[in-house]
């Protein structure tokens, strides 16, 4: 495993530096007297009445207009961040940081603002050390499972306006890399398996964002599938398969946001690491897909100066190691020529004026609190997935419960969220420390303090609701044993910086879970994790509800969906396994020892700048990533991709597929329960025999709402470009004629409507 220190404010680390040592305390002292005296103040520098300032003209003539007035040294200025301790040198211009991970000083005499960067991936980021307040969104692959496009907005708009009162003009959220390995650390941060799911749910996101004038930015581009050795990994994998997959989640995210930003990933792909990588950042994303934004680097994840700029790397974060004084020596010298670096400045620039952060540069203010519990309820409540519900235990009947046994995972103060940079740091601290203890640690396991218990508690005031901390599968079993129900949390915690050994839950919550469910047949597991679990246990309980890592307001979503206030609609954005050996790669690619850094080097930083040697990955499932593995191999699994359940039924009938520019799906649904509900509708298209792909593809689908005996037609346009395949010799996505057969349903593996067509 790589060393890295945890990544504190700029700012504090450098009054520390300052503190101790005083040739630090010298260059401060002059570099501030340098500097010019709005960014001394902090303020927001005036904006000189500049031709560039004229909002009729487009972005990139206003980019232009700047650069005409610009130096060499303002240009380079723009190509870097100013450090963070642990990853290389820190600049005294770092003072001017907001306390994100990257701050890119602004062009005064220009009006151009500095970048404030800030992690962002269900909330805003060291909001605990800088004194700030975020709320935590569920993790993003939670949001997947909403499946709801206009939740995926209101999601990237809230962090945006959270990003903003902390005065922040730039996103570093937008996680999208594809699961391939469910094991991955940050499995919690992306949005699945399926490229056109997770591309359109993130492509919201990001319009969500720049739509409050913050630059959004997806990551990690790209292949960047497992954090165990993923400063030195090489990603081996045919084209065809990266861009119908991995690739192809960008290319909607971005065909659908313009998001400003491209963060580049730390592995290598096919040979040269993602952030020197011309194929990945020049001919795939800014010539194919006409990409105009920036590509910026993860957080040491530049290697060279002329490799890196010539394959399109525009921006250096978190310092200048490559992207400062090397970069105008190699210009000066000829090694980088001049329009090479004016493209890269131009880029940035224009994201700028794209986003609106020149124009409408954010204000320091208080988050709304209370509006962004609601936004976090609302969304976790349509992320909750229903996995089983025998007997239909679920919903829980006040009336007719008197005794309830809470047991496990902390349930009785907090719920668990997930770690790194995408970690939001809870109010009042972590909720099984004493409040206020701390700020919490890097890659600490944090838990948020919203209670199962007591939202349990508010639904069934009138029962008996004991809790046990299930340490004691015996003494959690007793007490299970005299409730009416017995609702055990079980968690699976995940981190950047390190994959799960395995997909079973940790330490001996399969026995817990066991025990409690031989002692009482009205037991519902409640799920806390990022990535999908074995569950050897699953045909003995009652109800399984996956409630993910469920953000600031998670027990009261998880209390209405037990009682029934709320119908769960969401659907898995994953597939649940029956077992690690059933996965394309049965066990983890580990690193050699050499392909690490050692955790005796002080500066690791300068290692994974030289490089690490490479260790290698090979995709060979190709094409056939999460159900279309499974399809393929004809496995079965614990939960299919697209399944989830709900309190009331529905009914699939009548498909009609017409034919023309996008082919048209209409059919009936109908609510056959007796509740309203949510229905996410599938379908799945089945390509020619000639495409040689996996069995199927989700290619749309529509959720729907239906009032109980409600149905209605629903129509569904197919994109073309989703049929399609991509022509590696042509480079180009193609549309094959021949048959195509559409089936429609519920999840991947209950698809009653089936229709075949033949397009030319
Ligand atoms: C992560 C990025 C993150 C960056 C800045 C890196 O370690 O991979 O996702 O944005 O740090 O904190």
């Amino acid at each position: 495993m790589e060393t890295k220190t945890h990544k504190g404010t700029t700012m504090n680390l450098f009054l520390h530096s300052l503190r101790t040592n005083p040739l630090t305390l010298c260059i401060a002292i002059l570099s501030l007297a340098l500097l010019p005296a709005s960014a001394q103040a902090g303020s927001e520098p005036k904006r000189p009445p500049a031709p560039w300032m004229n909002t009729s003209l487009s972005p990139d003539e206003r980019a232009a207009l700047v650069m005409k007035e610009m130096t060499l040294n303002e240009k380079v200025s723009l190509l870097h961040g100013t450090g963070l301790k642990g990853l290389g040198p820190v600049s005294p211009l770092a003072v001017g940081s907001n306390g994100g991970a990257g701050y890119v000083v602004g062009i005064p005499r220009l009006g151009i603002p500095a970048i404030q960067m800030s992690d962002a991936a269900y909330g805003v980021r060291q909001s605990g050390e800088n004194g700030r307040y975020s709320t935590a969104l569920p993790n993003n692959l939670a949001s997947a499972a909403s499946w709801d496009l206009d939740a995926a907005y209101e999601y990237g708009a809230l962090i945006a306006r959270e990003l903003r009162a902390q005065g922040y003009n730039m996103s570093l959220g937008g996680g999208v890399n594809l699961t391939r390995e469910p094991r991955n650390g940050r499995t919690f941060e992306y949005l699945g398996e399926d490229p056109v799911l997770a591309g359109k749910m993130v492509g919201q996101v990001m319009r969500g964002e720049q739509a409050q004038h913050v630059i959004g930015d997806l990551k990690h581009y790209a292949l960047n599938d497992q954090e165990s050795g993923r400063n030195a990994v090489n990603v081996n994998i045919d084209k065809r398969s990266m861009r119908e997959s991995d690739l192809l989640a960008f290319e909607i995210g971005l065909h659908e946001s313009n998001a400003g930003a491209v963060m580049c990933s730390y592995n290598r792909v096919i040979g040269d690491y993602a952030c020197e990588n011309k194929y990945l950042l020049t001919d795939v994303l800014k010539k194919d897909w006409s990409f105009k934004g920036f590509v910026v680097s993860d957080w040491q994840g530049a290697h060279s100066t002329a490799k890196a700029s010539a394959a399109g790397l525009d921006h250096e974060e978190p310092g200048e190691i490559f992207y400062g004084d090397a970069m105008k020596k190699a210009v000066e010298s000829g090694k980088v020529p001049l329009a090479e670096l004016d493209e890269h400045v131009h880029r940035i620039l224009r994201s700028m004026f794209a986003c609106g952060v020149i124009d409408d540069p954010p204000e320091k203010s208080v988050v709304d609190i209370q509006g962004g519990f609601e936004v976090a309820q609302k969304i976790e409540e349509q992320s909750i997935v229903l996995l089983r519900n025998e007997r239909s235990q679920l919903p829980l009947d006040v009336s007719k419960v008197s005794s309830i046994a809470v047991i496990g995972a902390h349930s009785d103060v907090g719920m668990i969220s997930g770690a790194g940079s995408a970690q939001v740091d809870p109010p009042g601290g972590n909720a099984i420390m004493l409040p206020g203890k701390g700020r919490p640690a890097w890659r600490a396991q944090i838990w948020f303090p919203t209670s199962p218990l007591k939202a349990i508690w508010a639904k069934a005031p009138h029962a008996d609701v004991q809790y046990d901390p299930g340490t004691d599968p015996v003494a959690a079993a007793a007490l299970a044993k005299k409730a009416d129900v017995a609702i055990v949390f079980a968690y699976q915690w995940e981190s950047e910086e390190a994959d799960l050994e395995t997909l079973s839950l940790p330490g001996h919550q399969d026995d817990l879970i066991a025990q409690v469910a031989a002692a009482n047949p009205h037991t519902i597991v409640v799920l806390e994790t990022g990535s999908p679990v074995t569950m050897p246990w699953a045909g003995q309980v009652a109800g399984i509800l996956e409630a993910w890592y469920p953000g600031s307001r998670g027990a009261d979503a998880v209390a209405s969906v037990l009682f029934g206030d709320v119908n769960p609609s969401a659907k898995l954005p994953i597939t649940f396994p029956s077992s690690d050996a059933d996965l394309p790669h049965p066990a983890l690619v580990k690193p050699p020892k050499k392909s690490t850094t050692d955790p005796a080097d002080q500066e690791p930083w300068r290692t994974i700048a030289k490089g690490l040697p490479a260790f290698q990955i090979t995709y060979d499932e190709g094409l056939k990533v999460g159900y279309k593995w499974y399809d393929a191999e004809k496995k079965e699994v614990l939960f299919p991709f697209g399944y989830g359940l709900s309190y009331t039924t529905y009914t699939y009938s009548n498909l009609k597929v017409s034919p023309g520019k996008s082919v048209r799906l209409s059919f009936q649904l109908a609510n056959t329960g007796a509740r309203a509900g949510a229905e996410i509708a599938q379908v799945y298209a089945v390509l020619p025999a000639s495409a040689g792909e996996p069995p199927k593809r989700l290619v749309g689908w529509s959720k729907v709402k239906l009032d109980r005996g409600e149905s209605k037609e629903v129509t569904i346009e197919i994109d073309p470009w989703y049929v399609s395949v991509f022509n590696v010799d042509q480079d180009a996505w193609q549309l094959l004629p021949g048959d195509y057969t559409f089936l429609v349903g519920s999840s991947s593996r209950d698809l009653p409507l089936k229709e075949s067509i033949n397009l030319k």
